[in-house]
């Protein structure tokens, strides 16, 4: 069986590339490198059963990679941080990138579409727990565009591609970008690893589902097989806010927190319903302080090597 994963070199591409090549599937990974890194598919580089293309999704050279694919997993995604710098950018690449993915995958008959999405579609919560009908109402110019990506995957799934959307939360785990576009839990690691300040944007007060890697991972495997055009919240449950992390981080770290100003399009309360995903897709979510850890001895790793 063939899988064909756009954002190969991300943070969540890499790990599922890794772990359909364990499982035995053939995998071309996709990424264009603007946020990804070819050290992320390290691993995956050891497997003869692996290929990678550095190609950007809205080349029309792409085409050629999904003669005889089996399964589309669509990572590949202009991200928050980057698109209130360049909202063009986010709507071009969700949107109409996804648009390409879904007709190519039409075009070659695969047998399943497998969409990652974002808890942003929902915008700011106002009915909670936030099952998957909750409203949609957007508040960033990244959860317009994957929104418009969803509504496109939805339409194909009407015309007859089989399709599973994941909206995924506030993801965390090894290999994610600790950069300043990355994710906070990587972002604090490397500052408490390095020696420098842990910035919280706004007051701390922001509520989280912090989802680890692996189970998402997990999701968009059994997705191959289940929940044939559905849509589920793909969140661990667990409510946790920022300042929460902090204290759980300074039980075991000394380092200096500074506040700063809020993130534009930033929400402040996530509480998810996973019962739906749970109940489908059998997925058991990992408890916040195993995947934490596993986390830390990945970044305490990567920088007592530095
Ligand atoms: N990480 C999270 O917490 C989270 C939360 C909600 C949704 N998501 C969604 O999950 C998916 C993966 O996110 P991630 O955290 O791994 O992000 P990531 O930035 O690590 O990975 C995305 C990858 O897509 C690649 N890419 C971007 N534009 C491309 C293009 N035009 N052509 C080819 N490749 C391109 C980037 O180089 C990058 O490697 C995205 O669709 C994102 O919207 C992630």
């Amino acid at each position: 069986m063939k899988c064909l994963v756009t954002g190969a070199a991300g943070f969540i591409g890499s790990n599922l590339c890794e772990e359909l090549l364990k499982q035995g599937y053939e995998v071309i990974g996709v990424d264009n490198l603007s946020a990804g890194k070819l050290q992320n598919l390290n691993a995956c580089m050891k497997y003869p059963e692996f290929k990678f293309h550095q190609i950007d999704i809205l080349y029309k050279e792409i085409k050629d990679l999904f003669v005889g694919v089996d399964y589309v997993f669509h990572e590949a995604a202009s991200k928050k941080t980057i698109c209130l710098r360049n909202p063009q950018m986010d709507l071009l690449i969700n949107g109409a990138g996804t648009l390409m993915m879904l007709q190519l995958a039409m075009k070659n008959n695969i047998k399943k579409f497998i969409h990652a999405s974002t808890g942003s579609v929902y915008g700011e919560g106002q009915i909670f727990p936030q099952t998957e009908d909750h409203p949609l109402n957007p508040c960033s110019y990244y959860g317009v565009s994957k929104l418009a990506g969803e509504k496109y995957v939805a339409l194909f799934q009407k015309m007859g591609l089989n399709t599973t959307i994941l909206r995924y939360f506030h993801v965390y785990g090894a290999k994610q970008d600790d950069s300043y576009k990355g994710g906070v839990i990587a972002i604090w690691l490397k500052a408490i690893f390095t020696g420098t300040t842990v910035f919280i944007h706004g007051n701390g007060d922001q509520m989280r589902s912090f989802t680890y890697v692996k189970d998402v991972v997990d999701a968009n495997i059994a997705a191959m097989t289940k929940g044939d055009g559905e849509i589920y919240n793909c969140a661990s449950g667990i409510k946790v806010t920022l300042n929460e992390l902090i204290a759980k981080l300074k039980l075991r770290y000394k380092f200096s927190v500074t506040k700063d100003d809020p993130m534009e399009g930033d929400i402040y309360k996530f509480e998810i319903d996973n019962n739906k995903i749970i109940k489908d897709l059998n997925i058991n979510f990992t408890d916040f302080n195993t995947g934490l850890d596993a986390t830390i001895r990945y970044y305490q790793s990567l920088y007592s090597k530095v």
